[in-house]
């Protein structure tokens, strides 16, 4: 059992909002774009009360997952840069799938090499979204675009959509089989176990600015 102490803060209170916020947002678009692509599930679209209110709202809740998700990479954007050690993590990601520990330390650093491409794929996704859906918006864009365009709008509006649909399948899969990392997303808390077993650098970082901290308060006193 994990005492107070074993415990370090992971994602700040902020950071934590904004996901989970984006989490509601990216929900509810996702669910409306779906009932319109495929009419067996058009009953989906009730999920924001009418069809009506979800065509109106669709692209508002799209714009607050791009507002969230650029708070997310100015925040996050330092720990998603290639390292030279994302190397050891592809060459060893059979031992990090099987989850076979010890041997050569994989030095992650705050996120993994895998987290890394989905983030950027995640960006990308949302950017593609963000200019296909302002260029199709009916209500004030789409009259300043020629029908091929409009066409070609919503063919990769479709494609990206549900590429970034896949993405997110894929990074909920993720987060349930790394346990505890939902955990830390919701209470910004993982253990120092938790930490030393996926992130070995990123808590070799943190333990480091612990020492500095308690040095600091020895030479003060
Ligand atoms: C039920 C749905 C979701 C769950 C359970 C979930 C879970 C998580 C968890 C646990 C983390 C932290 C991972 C860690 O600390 O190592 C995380 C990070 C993140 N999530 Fe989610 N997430 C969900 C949906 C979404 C959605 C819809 C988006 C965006 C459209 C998103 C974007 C992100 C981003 C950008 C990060 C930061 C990762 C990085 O910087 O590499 N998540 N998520």
């Amino acid at each position: 059992m994990a005492t107070n102490n074993d415990m370090i803060l992971r994602t700040r209170f902020a950071e934590r909002l904004c996901h989970w916020a984006i989490v509601f947002c990216f929900f509810l678009a996702a669910v409306s774009g779906i009932s319109w692509f495929f009419p067996t599930v058009s009953w989906m679209s009730g999920f924001l009360g009418t069809p009506q209110m979800a065509r109106l709202l669709h692209p508002f809740l799209g714009i607050a997952v791009f507002v969230g998700l650029c708070y997310m990479f100015g925040r996050f954007v330092g720990y998603n840069l290639p390292a030279r050690t994302d190397a050891i993590w592809f060459r060893r990601v059979r031992d990090v799938l099987l989850n076979r520990h010890g041997g050569e330390p994989l030095r992650i650093g705050k996120y993994n090499a895998g987290q890394k491409i989905l983030f950027w794929l995640i960006m990308a996704s949302i950017l593609a979204l963000l200019i296909t859906g302002l260029i199709m918006w009916r209500a004030y864009f789409a009259e300043y675009f020629p029908i091929p365009v409009l066409r070609l709008a919503i063919l990769a509006h479709s494609v990206a959509g549900i590429g970034l649909i896949l993405l997110i399948v894929g990074h909920i899969y993720l987060a349930i089989w790394v346990r505890g990392s939902i955990t830390g997303m919701v209470t910004g808390y993982v253990s120092r176990a938790w930490a030393r077993q996926h992130h070995d650098r990123w808590y070799g970082e943190v333990k480091a600015k612990e020492g500095k901290k308690v040095e600091a308060k020895g030479s003060g006193s």
